[in-house]
Parts: structure tokens; C-alpha cells; sequence
């Protein structure tokens, strides 16, 4: 049975990555929520995917360059409906406050503009905090801020996210275990499209978790219950959850 992670929460019920997303993610019963993350200019991490405020609220500009009180006068929900008008963007304490019935908790970590990666000993310092750590998976398209969250606490569950463009997936297609290994990594999160039942094997088999995403059609979210995947982040949380439990 592969664990449901909901991407973005309820993206399609709600404005993707904002409380009342994972709220309905919550009230469909998923495993896990998947977020993106990045650090305000006053240095506070919030919920967020793109590195710019444009697409998903009523401002413009890069979150680098706002503070929170400034993100939090924004509109992050207007964009996708009415209903949602006023919706505040998240700060990661407020996201992990509604995790409590969950399995898993999939922090991504969006790489910094700067290429510095204090985000991660960030992540890993409030999860402790709000008791989350232990259902905690970090991961990222980059390996040095996997690494620095290995360097905040050795036991962080680092997952490595990569499609054909990402710099070490050549390295990866030609021997996954080797790079797994080399960079301690829990899991692999690759493009769903990359993923073959020989490949959930042979991972497995090392003792390495894989995740693929963005699993939307049923005959892939059913292909990768039948390969034994150790979850799925998907957009359509509500299918998923049919296939893999019936609910
Ligand atoms: O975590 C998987 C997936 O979210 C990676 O791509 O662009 O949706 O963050 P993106
Ligand atoms: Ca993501």
C-alpha cells in the first residue's frame, strides 16, 4: 500500500499550499501533505511553491524580499476563487500545527536565490519544536541543502527529488544505490514517469524509500500501489485514496 501525500494539500478543492488546502487534505484522510518552503526576508519560513508571490496572490515580487508582515497583508486565495478571498500564506509552524493525524509530513525545500541553505536546520529546529520530527521527510531538487539538513541533525530523512534536467540524474539512472549511499539518502522522489517496478526493486532492496510525484492518473496511481511505492504525491488526493483504500 503506498501512503497518499497530498501535494501542495487539496490543490484542487483549494488554493494550493495554504491551510484550507490541507484542511480538506485532512478531511479526505490522505497519509501525508506535501508543501514547498522558502525564508521571508526577516528570516521566517513560510508556505509557498513559486519563489515569487505573483502567481498565487494579490502582490508581486520575491519572498526573499518581503517580510512576513508584509506576506501576510497579501491575498493568497482570491487568485483561485471567491470563496478563498483572504487567505493568508502560511508560516511552517501553522502548517505543522495540523499534522497531527498524519503519517508522513513532506517538507520541500525550495532552494534559496543566494544558493545558501539555512532553511534547513530551520525546518529541522521547528519540527523538534512542534513535535513532528519523527514523521518528517526533507526533500529537495538540491543536494547541498539535503546535506546541510543532514549537518543540522544526522538523523533527518533527506529525499532527493529529480527528473531528466537535474544535475545528478544521469548519476542516478546509471546506479541509484551508489548515489544513495554517497549522499545518505531515506528516499528518492523522482518524476512518476522515470519510475519502473525494477527500479522500486532494486531501491527497495538497498533499503531505500521511494516517492514518486505528481502521480494524477489512475492507471499510474494503481501501477504504483501494484510496484509496492512506498507513497505517492499526488494532486488528486481524493482518487488516490479511492484506489488505495477504497475510501
Ligand atoms: O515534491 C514533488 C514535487 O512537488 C516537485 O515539484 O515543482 O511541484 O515542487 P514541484
Ligand atoms: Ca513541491
Amino acid at each position: 500500500m503506498a501512503l497518499v501525500i497530498s501535494h501542495r494539500g487539496a490543490n484542487r478543492f483549494a488554493p494550493e499550499n495554504t491551510l484550507p488546502a490541507f484542511e480538506k487534505s485532512l478531511a479526505l484522510h490522505v497519509d501525508g501533505f506535501e508543501n514547498d518552503v522558502h525564508l521571508t526576508k526577516d528570516g521566517l519560513l513560510v508556505v509557498c511553491h513559486d519563489e515569487t508571490v505573483d502567481r498565487t496572490s494579490n502582490g508581486t515580487g520575491r519572498i526573499c524580499d518581503h517580510t512576513l508582515a508584509e506576506l501576510r497583508a497579501l491575498d493568497f486565495g482570491g487568485w483561485f476563487s471567491a470563496e478563498f478571498a483572504g487567505t493568508k500564506i502560511p508560516t511552517i509552524e501553522e502548517f505543522f500545527a495540523l499534522c497531527d493525524p498524519l503519517r508522513v509530513v513532506n517538507v520541500e525545500i525550495k532552494e534559496a536565490a543566494d544558493g545558501t541553505t539555512e532553511s534547513a536546520a530551520a525546518v529541522v529546529r521547528i519540527a523538534k519544536q512542534m513535535g513532528v520530527f519523527h514523521k518528517l521527510i526533507i526533500s529537495s531538487f538540491d543536494m547541498n541543502t539535503l546535506q546541510a539538513c543532514l549537518r543540522a541533525d544526522s538523523s533527518t530523512r533527506i529525499c532527493y527529488l529529480y527528473a531528466p534536467a537535474t544535475s545528478l540524474c544521469e548519476e542516478i539512472v546509471d546506479d541509484p544505490i551508489a548515489v544513495a549511499k554517497q549522499y545518505h539518502l531515506y528516499a528518492y522522489h523522482p518524476m512518476v514517469g522515470m519510475v519502473t517496478r525494477d527500479y522500486i526493486e532494486e531501491c527497495h532492496d538497498a533499503g531505500i524509500v521511494v516517492n514518486p510525484w505528481t502521480v494524477n492518473q489512475e492507471h499510474a496511481i494503481a501501477a504504483l500501489k501494484d510496484w509496492n511505492s512506498d507513497g505517492v504525491i499526488t494532486d488528486c488526493p481524493d482518487l488516490a485514496m479511492q484506489i488505495m483504500y477504497g475510501a
